[in-house]
């Protein structure tokens, strides 16, 4: 981190390990990106000649096509803005001055501070950038303040732009539904704006506040330039990348401004979520490893960050809404017998919920399907060296439930407004102390009463009507940041007073993984749609963004209950190992050969669950395109590797399919050591292995097998000691 000049103006260099961001400030105050990409060794910055775009001479002043850090409603521009407020004289433009800038350090990591102001009206803006050098990222913040005298209305506050040279561009993001979540989408950016957002309160399914950006048409999952980004954020969230008049490329990323408004009294300051990016030149798939890499190390909670995550059976899709002791009480044996060490019950064990239409709000354990306390199924299942998990949906109420009917007015409306229903269910408003006091209550009192290892903390509808009546109407709109926040707060109080507790996030399937929730969550939950094909494209375009031991997959029945289709056991299970394995079929109604399988396939699990939940992943062949796909993970020693090839289609005509392995030492030799291996120990060289790959399913008997429908195969590849 230096702090260096461009054409006489300040600037500051800050560098990782294998990228570089020049900043400068613009002769109108802007901020100013003159580079950000590969390291290119200088270390002054100027080397990276930094020579604004400039427009015709009538419009010298404005800053439009020029690549700016943090693009400003009042900067001599048209761009897409971070940062917009009205003033209480009027004023609805902001014109910023540095103040200062500081070069410093956290936790040995180097800072740089640049603090703005708009003198006329105190309104101070500091722009935080924390350096991850090791990880090749930025941590991007931003706080306002109001040191003037008269209150400030904010109208949008984005977390950070990227700002990019003219050139063509493609951006890549995760769309889908429910059921159908975090499909890895591309387009080319063409002139105008392209905008993912949510809108929904929730982070949601049908897309996330991921991106990445490379030049049109260079870049694949495993070469390329990748510019890249992720939001700390669970609430409405936007990411608009625009291609500006001279195909300069401005993406901002923040809090969406759709219904937002923050009223900053004077003394108050606000805090917008952070961004991280980063910039690799290893593709998509490089990109997904720095990501994976700074979740691992710096996001996700501490305590657990470095513990192998469990194998978990979760009976909802075996029971429903019709927990009773005796019944789990029998899956617990069965998913004791196959190897699980986490045994989670969900939905339907609490207040009068014996279906979706009452119960959600009530947190006390219903006396009817457990007459003893939860005790008696816990004292089962630790009985059978398990853990015990529970599920709770804690923002949610039925209207048919004593909480509701105690605090009608607790829920997010409007007065004159009819709510709409979604599920039976409607939002409390986090955003109001008494409610989170409320919730936080019953669930420490839950947790406290009972010896509960894991919280899976659901959360099934988009915000409707999200109205805060009792608020002062200036404060309104800040319901939509308030409430995250307060989701936020009751999490770490829980987190607080049970440190040991391990945390999944889910919103009616995968609907709440963002590095937000993630520095509070251990896991996630991916998507309801557990069937093993579909899955993959699942599972993909989530490995993009977050790490494979934040990733829970779960082995369900045929047909399956979403899709109707069937898959053979042995491929679900081998689609469920690519991150945090789990079981979430009816094991009651499983045969002995299915179990017997189900206990061999949980025992090979473990075997490599240290190399896929805590190693360097790659796709080798896209799920999706081209049938066969497949990925590998490599433990951070490159002593072993795993690799999983799974072929949904056979197709007449089709020949065997070879994947070439990637991240091995090419100097080591590497032997197959597998159980489908055999005796006959194949051995290879990491640079054979990287240069002519492996073929798939050559083990498999009977010839043809491209033709063939369901193969999967799991190989283990370890370094032979010489
Ligand atoms: C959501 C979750 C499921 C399950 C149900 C219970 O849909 O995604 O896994 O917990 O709620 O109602």
């Amino acid at each position: 981190m230096v702090r260096t000049s461009c054409e006489g103006r300040p600037a500051w260099l800050l560098r990782t390990r294998d990228a570089a961001m020049l900043l400068s400030l613009g002769p109108s105050g802007a901020l100013l990106m003159d580079h950000g990409g590969a390291d290119g060794g200088s270390e002054r910055g100027d080397e990276y000649l930094p020579r604004p775009p400039r427009n015709r001479p009538s419009h010298r002043e404005f800053l439009d096509g020029v690549p700016l850090a943090y693009p400003v409603h009042g900067d001599p521009s048209f761009k897409e803005p971070c940062l917009a407020a009205v003033f209480a004289d009027g004023t609805r433009t902001i014109r910023l001055g540095l103040r200062d800038d500081q070069i410093g350090e956290q936790d040995g990591r180097p800072t740089l501070t640049l603090s703005f102001e708009d003198p006329v009206h105190g309104l101070i803006v500091v722009l935080g950038f924390e350096v991850f050098a090791e990880h090749d990222v930025i941590r991007r913040t931003v706080r306002l303040r109001n040191a003037g005298e008269a209150p400030v209305r904010v109208e949008r506050i984005l977390s950070g732009g990227i700002g990019l040279p003219p050139a063509r561009y493609d951006a890549w993001t995760l769309h889908g539904q429910w059921g159908g979540e975090y499909h890895l989408t591309s387009r080319a950016l063409a002139p105008g704006k392209f905008t993912t957002e949510s809108r929904r309160g929730f982070t949601s399914q049908e897309a996330n506040p991921w991106f990445a950006i490379s030049p049109a048409g260079e870049t694949t999952e495993q070469f390329g330039q990748v510019w890249f980004g992720a939001l700390a954020w669970s609430g409405n969230w936007t990411i608009v990348c625009e291609v500006e008049r001279n195909d300069a490329l401005n993406v901002v990323a923040g809090i969406n401004p759709f219904d937002f408004g923050w009223q900053l009294a004077p003394g108050e300051a606000f805090e917008a979520p952070a961004l991280v990016c980063g910039y690799s030149a290893a593709g998509l798939g490089g990109a997904a490893r720095l990501l994976h890499r700074f979740e691992a190390d710096v996001v996700l909670p501490a305590r657990h960050r470095e513990t192998l995550r469990p194998v978990l059976y979760n009976s909802w899709e075996a029971t429903h809404f019709d927990v009773r002791v005796e019944p789990q009480i029998e899956l617990a044996r069965r998913a004791a017998a196959m190897g699980v060490e986490l045994f989670v019950i969900d939905d339907g064990w609490f207040g009068a919920r014996d279906d979706d239409t009452a119960g959600l709000g009530d947190w006390v354990v219903n006396p009817r399907k457990f007459p003893n306390g939860l005790g008696e199924l816990i004292d089962a299942v630790n009985g059978l060296g398990m853990q015990f998990g529970i599920w709770v949906e804690p923002e949610m109420v039925n209207p048919d439930s004593d909480l509701f009917r105690a605090h009608p007015d607790w829920i997010f409306h409007f007065s004159n407004r009819e709510p709409t229903f979604v599920r039976n269910q409607l939002i409390l408003n986090f955003a109001r102390e008494d409610v989170r006091a409320n919730i936080l209550e019953q669930l420490l009192k839950l947790l406290r009463e009972n010896r509960i290892d894991f919280l899976k903390w659901d959360h099934n509808r988009p915000y409707t009507e999200a109205g805060w009546p009792s608020a002062p109407p200036e404060r309104q709109r800040e319901a939509w940041v308030r409430h995250v926040w307060g989701v936020y707060e009751v999490l770490r109080a829980i987190r607080a007073e049970f440190p040991d507790l391990l945390i999944e996030t889910c919103a009616g399937g995968g609907g709440r993984a963002d590095l937000g929730i993630l520095a509070l969550a251990d896991q996630v939950w991916t998507s309801d749609n557990t069937e093993a094909a579909d899955r993959l494209l699942i599972q993909h375009g989530y490995s993009h963004a977050y790490a494979a031991r934040t990733m829970v997959n779960w082995v369900t029945d045929v047909p399956n209950q979403q899709t109707g289709r069937e898959a053979p056991l042995g491929f679900r299970f081998d689609v469920a190992m690519q991150g945090v394995l789990g079981i979430g079929g009816d094991i009651a109604a499983w045969t002995a050969e299915d179990l017997e399988l189900a206990r061999l396939k949980v025992a090979a699990y473990k075997r490599i669950r240290p190399i896929v939940q805590h190693g360097n992943q790659y796709w080798l062949a896209d799920p999706g395109r081209d049938d066969p796909c497949a990925v590998q993970y490599v433990a951070a020693d490159r002593g072993s590797t795993v690799v999983m090839g799974y072929q949904v289609r056979g197709r007449v005509g089709r020949g065997a399919r070879r994947v070439r392995l990637r991240g091995l030492d090419p100097s080591r030799r590497y032997r197959r050591t597998d159980p489908a291996a055999g005796a006959s120990a194949v051995e290879s060289t990491g640079g054979a292995l990287m240069a002519a790959g492996l073929p798939l399913f050559a083990e498999e008997p009977g010839g043809n097998l491209h033709v063939r429908d369901w193969l999967s195969e799991v190989q283990v590849w370890e370094t032979v000691e010489e």
